[in-house]
């Protein structure tokens, strides 16, 4: 996905966690600096720690209710309860790793969820260049998330965080 409006791109991030606790205080770390209409595409291979970031990150928004990887569902919303600048927006959180086209991406209606204005974070997100989706919103931010199997050490880079 590229952009084509000139945006200042914040420093690269790196995270370094040993515990799902600890991710999750990154995921919450991370949303004391989000803004309305952002996207955040998250990418990690299989139990990476993907969910537990947004865990984290959702809890911090005053987000009460269970957070699970929205496999067979596809899309979870929730509504934002803090801090005020944020406050009645809602979050979506979406998982593409059963999505194969464009034509399955289409029946998410991700641009309508989009024009909400709030916040928006995909698992698997990397996938959505390849499934032809170029909807821009104001913010948009890339997190990886690498494992170390067999431990619990997870490496978190925000990379490409535009606003
Ligand atoms: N440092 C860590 N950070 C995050 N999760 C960890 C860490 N160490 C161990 N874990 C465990 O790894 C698993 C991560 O699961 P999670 O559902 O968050 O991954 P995911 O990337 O969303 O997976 P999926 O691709 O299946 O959706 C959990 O069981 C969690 O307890
Ligand atoms: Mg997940």
């Amino acid at each position: 996905m590229s952009r084509k409006r000139s945006e200042s791109l914040s420093p690269q991030k790196v995270w370094h966690t040993h515990s799902p606790e600890e991710t999750e205080a990154v995921g919450a770390q991370l949303a004391e600096q989000l803004q309305p209409d952002t996207l955040i595409l998250i990418s990690g291979a299989l139990g990476a720690g993907k969910t537990t970031l947004i865990r984290g990150l959702c809890r911090a928004l005053g987000i009460t209710e269970p957070i699970r990887s929205p496999t067979f569902t596809l899309v979870n919303e929730y509504t934002i309860r803090r801090p005020p600048a944020l406050v009645g927006l809602p979050l979506f959180h979406l998982d593409l790793y059963r999505i194969e086209t464009p034509e399955q991406l289409r029946t998410l209606g991700l641009d309508e969820l989009l024009e909400r204005g709030g916040i928006t974070v995909i698992e698997w997100g990397e996938a959505l260049p390849a499934l032809g989706f170029d909807y821009m919103p104001r913010h948009l931010w890339r997190i990886t998330i690498q494992l170390y199997p067999p431990d619990e050490r997870r490496e978190i880079e925000l990379s490409g965080c535009t606003s």
